[in-house]
C-alpha cells in the first residue's frame, strides 16, 4: 500500500528501513517520505513506532541517543 501518495513511498519500503533501526526523520531523508504535502506523515510515523515497538533493542538504542546517554555494553 502507498502511504505517501506524493512521493511514491509504500509502507513495505518505510518497515524494512525501520526494521534496520532507522528512526523517522532517517527514513524521511531517505525516502522523501512526509516531506511534501505531509498528510501522510501520522500514519508514517505510526507505522516506524510500530516496527520500532517489535524491535525492543532497537527502541532502546534510540531512547538512549535520544536523551544523550551513550549505548553501552556491561
Ligand atoms: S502524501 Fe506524503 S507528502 Fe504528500
Amino acid at each position: 500500500m502507498i502511504v505517501c501518495v506524493c512521493n511514491r513511498v509504500s509502507d513495505r519500503e518505510i518497515a524494512r528501513h525501520a526494521h534496520v533501526g532507522m528512526s523517522f526523520d532517517d527514513i524521511q531523508l531517505e525516502l522523501g517520505v512526509a516531506t511534501c504535502c505531509g498528510r501522510c506523515e501520522g500514519c508514517a510515523r505510526d507505522l516506524v513506532a510500530q516496527c520500532n515497538a517489535s524491535r525492543p533493542v532497537a527502541a532502546l538504542h534510540d531512547a538512549g541517543a535520544a536523551d544523550g546517554r551513550a549505548w553501552a555494553h556491561a
